[in-house]
């Protein structure tokens, strides 16, 4: 008989929240939202696919914490009570069906857009994003003392609204250079009141905090030696599990030093492509959690058709890069797939 993979056991991440198994859905902004920013139809019938499909726990691609920072027309926000409540039908079909729904906050910082907001986009230290300097409006401004404060209101504001549409737990996006990434020094300070003000103002909402190991950038950013620290002060500030996100290569290795500096749940996500690679990950890692975002985007019933004994029927991903690159197509309306048949890219399109 074949052995019963770690992955597909139970586990806690917080004590009231207990997960079916370790596998989870990634956050993926997949700019469905309704016009006013809120979780639309089109949204709540992907993301029940996914639950159905089996896995332990989604996180939903990212929210907008305020109208003044978005990137993508259809983007998710929360910042109002009406986008509060067209969350909530996600988070109960969750909870009904055994999957526990997370929601990711996002503040863009300098990597937002102005066509959007008419406003420019706030950098810490005035430094413009290279890619997005070249969209129509990009201005930046300097983060004041007031800007600082102003953010730390709006992820309160956020958290008690995922709260009120009945989350659990929420994710803060610090990776990947928007506002509460980069360096470990002085942005690690906002990103850890960030978390002290969502625990100390929210009751009962669990905090878990989205890092990367690597910018990859010349100077400046995330890198691999700050880790330790960078867990040991997140972890006195209360927050609970942190998520990573990484080039291949550097991966399994940045995750083993954040695994070595804490005991707290660990898990990360990239280039997981099925539950084989997902068990190396825990045995070769020693991660709590594997996240997959385009495995399962590509086939949502991956958990459940590897129990079944059906593995050899699961659409693979072709890891392509082609889901990213629909988030800036202007023809596109939506993220597409490659493979999955019910949203499959259209065929004029092509990259
Ligand atoms: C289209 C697309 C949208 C994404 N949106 C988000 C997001 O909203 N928040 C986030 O933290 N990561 C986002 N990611 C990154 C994924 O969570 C994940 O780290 C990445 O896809 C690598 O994992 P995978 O190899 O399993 O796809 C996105 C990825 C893709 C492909």
């Amino acid at each position: 008989m074949k052995p019963v993979l770690r992955c597909l056991s139970p586990t806690s991440v917080a004590p009231d929240i207990h997960l079916k198994n370790r596998v989870y859905f990634a956050p993926m902004g997949i700019d469905a939202a309704s016009p006013d920013g809120g979780f639309s139809d089109e949204m709540l019938g992907f993301y029940q696919g996914i639950v159905d499909g089996g896995c332990g726990m989604v996180i939903l691609g990212n929210s907008a914490i305020d109208a003044s920072t978005r990137l993508q027309e259809r983007g998710l926000c929360l910042y109002n009570e009406s986008q509060a409540e067209a969350l909530r039908p996600i988070i109960e079909y969750g909870r009904s069906n055994d999957c526990e729904i997370v929601v990711q906050l996002q503040h863009y910082g300098a990597q937002g857009g102005c066509q959007l907001t008419n406003e420019p986009v706030l950098s810490p230290s005035g430094v413009a994003c290279r890619r997005m300097a070249k969209t129509p409006g990009y201005r930046v401004k300097t983060m004041l003392i007031s800007d600082i404060e102003a953010v730390r209101q709006q992820f309160i504001r956020a958290a008690r609204l995922a709260k009120h549409a009945g989350a659990r737990l929420v994710q803060l996006q610090a990776s990947n250079g928007y506002l509460l990434g980069g360096d470990s020094s002085r942005r690690l300070k906002l990103l850890i009141e960030v978390i002290s003000d969502i625990l100390n103002d929210v009751a009962d909402l669990h905090v878990s905090v989205r890092i990367g190991i690597d910018d990859c950038v010349e100077q400046g950013g995330q890198t691999p030696d700050q880790i330790a620290s960078v867990i040991h002060q997140l972890e006195d500030a209360g927050a609970l599990i942190h998520k990573t996100s990484e080039s291949e290569h550097r991966l399994h290795d940045g995750v083993r030093m954040i695994r070595n500096a804490t005991e707290l749940p660990l898990g990360f996500a990239g280039f997981v492509n099925d539950l084989d690679a997902a068990e190396r990950a825990m045995d070769d890692v020693g991660v709590d959690l594997v996240g997959m975002t385009r495995a399962l985007f590509a086939d949502n019933d991956l958990v459940r058709k590897t129990i079944e004994g059906q593995a050899n029927q699961i659409n693979g991903c072709l890891y392509d890069g082609n889901c990213f690159k629909d988030k800036s197509n202007p023809s596109l309306d939506r993220v597409y797939c490659c493979v999955n048949p019910k949203y499959k890219r259209p065929a004029s399109i092509q990259y």
